[in-house]
């Protein structure tokens, strides 16, 4: 059985006269993380819209655990155990964390509609300690949070109760201090050290990029330009490249 979650062969993408994407080829390994960089409008979110089953392809093909499928809706995606954590994060900001983690799968007195609180509070202390997230209760609410620990919860509800192969995250680090990001980039090692999760991490700090992930790849234009092990290139090489591409192109 291949190590490879996913795989993406030659995808395109188009919205009207844009290019989006113009043949990516792409592919992360379980206990991989694997960093996506590129400017503003290149296509990443593009690409893990693709990945998430949020976006058809135009052209191209997905390998999910070394099989081709059609990725159909986000829902078919995620019962497949891959889960993205994008920026807007989905939270309720009016519930308190434990019933965050539980959205859309509340524990119930079944066959009565009454609410396991106390199992989902425990469940939800277990998850958290699990992964090393430490916040002031569970049944704080969401919105008293801090970005950070939003982006925490939003990532622990997409490990948590779900058999999770790929993890997708759409720039979890922006708008966020260093103390807040370390803890975000903590939480991703630690997943990583699971050894059974690819991740795909979005991220624009070149130096957060290089400390947690194994590999990095540069999107420009819908291409992707450079694909190199993070311990064989550096900031500099990075701006670089995206330097001198720019330079290219307004020539
Ligand atoms: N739903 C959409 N409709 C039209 N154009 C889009 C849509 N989504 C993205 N684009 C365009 O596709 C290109 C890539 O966008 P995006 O994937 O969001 O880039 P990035 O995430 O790297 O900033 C941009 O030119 C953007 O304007
Ligand atoms: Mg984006």
């Amino acid at each position: 059985m291949t190590d490879e979650v996913m795989r993406a062969e030659g995808i395109g993408k188009r919205f009207g006269p844009v290019s989006a994407l113009r043949g990516i080829d792409l592919a992360v390994r379980r206990g991989e993380i694997l960093g996506l960089i590129g400017d503003n409008g290149a296509g990443k979110s593009t690409l893990i819209k693709i990945l998430t089953g949020y976006h058809q392809p135009d052209s191209g093909r997905l390998l999910f655990e070394g099989e081709q499928l059609q990725l159909k809706s986000v829902t078919h995606a995620r019962s497949l155990g891959i889960e993205t954590v994008f920026q807007d994060l989905a939270l309720i900001n009016d519930l308190p964390v434990y019933l965050n983690l539980h959205l859309n799968k509340e524990l119930t007195y079944k066959p009565l509609p009454f609410l396991r609180r106390a199992e989902m509070k425990r469940r939800a202390c277990e998850a958290l300690d699990a992964i090393g997230i430490s916040i002031p209760s569970v049944t704080a609410e969401v919105g008293q949070l801090s970005g950070g620990q939003r982006q925490a919860i939003a990532v622990a509800r997409s490990v948590y109760s779900s058999n999770v192969k790929l993890l997708l995250l759409d720039e979890p680090l922006a708008a966020m201090g260093a103390k807040e990001g370390g803890m975000i980039l903590r939480l991703l090692t630690q997943l990583k050290q699971r050894g059974d999760i690819a991740i795909i991490l979005i991220a624009h700090n070149y130096a957060q990029v290089l400390d947690v992930c194994d590999r990095v790849n540069l999107l420009q234009h819908g291409e992707i330009t450079f694909d190199r092990a993070t311990k064989d290139t550096s900031v500099t090489e990075l701006l670089e490249l995206v330097h001198t591409e720019y330079k290219v192109d307004t020539a």
